[in-house]
């Protein structure tokens, strides 16, 4: 099948996008209210590509998208945009939660742009999420995923992750596993 003209034209951008990786620095920012219609668009490129089954923190709406651009409170909804104007397509989104609704550990949740993966967003987001939490004093980080994600599970385990290895305990309710960074001590791996 054809892929439509704003697909081309979104791969053509990751493209380009990826191709200056190497030299310009992928950098995550608290995300702004101009940031909903692309954070929108971001979602429906994920839902098309089936990513609910993994990543599902919140429903991938428009009507979400628009409610967490204007998010003001302590937890960090966070963006990785290949430019600076407001059209310029999102790679990757990620979040620290749980503050709000009063635990000390924030859980996390990440994803990136189908056609941008494995080129180090992922990653870079982590790092970002990981320095939000350093500096608001967390003692560990939390996350949960499906243990055939390997993708994402290589990627937790680089940066310290450690997972339970068998048992109810590692499990959550709908069979992810847990995974627990400890901030205070070693520094996580770069
Ligand atoms: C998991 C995810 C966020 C990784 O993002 P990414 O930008 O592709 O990852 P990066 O390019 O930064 O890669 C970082 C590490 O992840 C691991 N990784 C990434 N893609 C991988 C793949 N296809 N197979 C195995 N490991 C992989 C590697 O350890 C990699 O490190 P390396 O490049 O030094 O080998 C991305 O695949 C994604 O959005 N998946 C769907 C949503 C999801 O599963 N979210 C997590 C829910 S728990």
């Amino acid at each position: 099948m054809e892929r439509s003209a704003k697909a081309q034209n979104f791969s053509a951008k990751a493209t380009a996008f990826m191709s200056y990786q190497n030299f310009i620095e992928l950098s995550a920012r608290q995300i702004v209210p101009f940031d909903g219609p692309a954070l929108a668009r971001l979602f429906e490129s994920l839902s098309k590509n089936g990513d609910v089954e993994r990543f599902h923190p919140h429903p991938l709406t428009s009507d979400e998208a628009a409610r967490l651009a204007v998010h003001r409170g302590r937890d960090v909804y966070a963006v990785i945009s290949d430019g600076d104007t407001p059209d310029a397509p999102l790679v990757g989104y990620g979040m620290l939660r749980g503050w709000e609704d009063g635990f000390t550990i924030p859980s996390l949740h990440i994803v990136v742009h189908p056609e941008a993966r494995g080129r180090g967003v992922g990653r870079a987001m982590m790092h970002f999420l990981h320095d939000v939490a350093r500096r608001r004093g967390a003692e560990a980080i939390r996350l949960k995923v499906y243990p055939d994600n390997t993708p994402a599970r290589r990627l937790y385990e680089s940066m310290g992750y450690r997972f339970e290895s068998s048992g109810a305990q590692g499990f959550s309710a709908e069979r992810q596993i847990i995974g627990l960074l400890t901030l205070t001590g070693a520094l996580y791996a770069a």
